[in-house]
């Protein structure tokens, strides 16, 4: 049991708009959320309701229009493009529905790209990536490009990418959404071992048999979060 219940990641008034011929377009709504070490949450919503949003937002991939979001306490709504790639890089893993792998590249200097850009020494990289395929299940495919690895496989190496700098939290956009439902069991299977190692895992999902894997569920209906928990 923890102690410190300071939340890792927290929106205070946070919204976020898009403008639209003069007039704003509010995609998510004032939200205000609490993110604690070990949660484990999924987010659900119709289409377009500002689910992509509200994860870019706390991935900081995107910053928001007004409120503030802070993580381990630090305000980081007004950083700029370069301070946020680096916190990012440091803390936070992004796993995204189409993979995003780069083709040309094999499996395991896919997952070496974060340790590149924070300038860890080639040896290491090959070291560190190696061991994040292994606990992803595919340590045998480390010289396999994207095409010659099944979709499942693919899904597998991006989650690899997000672990290998060790992130506190891991954000996934639908990551089951191009996948069969056996491959998508083994993906779930993996967030929930790293959730169990203590990693934050918040995962966007269409589906309720993803959902329940996660303690904490927020709904948003037309930018509105809520948080239902059922
Ligand atoms: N760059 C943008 N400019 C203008 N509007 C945008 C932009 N990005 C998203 N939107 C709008 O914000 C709303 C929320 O979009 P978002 O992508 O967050 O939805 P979503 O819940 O992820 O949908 P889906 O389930 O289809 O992925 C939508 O109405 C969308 O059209
Ligand atoms: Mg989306």
């Amino acid at each position: 049991m923890s102690i410190n219940r300071q939340p890792v990641l927290r929106f205070v008034d946070v919204t976020k708009g898009y403008s639209l011929g003069g007039a704003e377009f509010k995609a998510v709504k004032p939200t205000n959320l609490a993110v604690f070490s070990g949660d484990y949450i999924s987010i659900k919503g119709p289409s377009g309701s500002g689910k992509s949003t509200l994860i870019h937002l706390m991935g900081l991939l995107d910053t928001p229009t007004t409120g503030k979001i802070y993580l381990e306490g630090q305000d980081v709504s007004g950083l700029s493009e370069t301070k946020l790639a680096k916190i990012r890089n440091r803390k936070i893993g992004f796993v995204f529905q189409q993979f995003n792998l780069l083709s040309r590249t094999t499996a395991w200097e896919n997952v070496a790209l974060p340790l590149v850009y924070a300038g860890i020494p080639s040896a290491s990289r090959k070291i560190l990536s190696l061991k994040a395929l292994a606990a992803v299940g595919l340590a045998e495919k480390y010289g396999n490009n994207p095409n010659q690895l099944s979709g499942g496989q693919q899904q597998r190496v991006a989650i690899a990418r997000a672990i290998v700098t060790d992130p506190m939290i891991i954000l996934a956009d639908e990551p089951t959404g191009n996948l069969d439902t056996f491959s998508g069991r083994a993906i779930m299977d993996l967030f929930d071992k790293f959730n169990r190692q203590g990693k934050i895992i918040i995962l966007v999902t269409h589906e309720e048999s993803v959902a329940k894997h996660a303690s904490r569920k927020i709904t948003i209906v037309d930018g509105v979060v809520r948080e239902t928990n059922k």
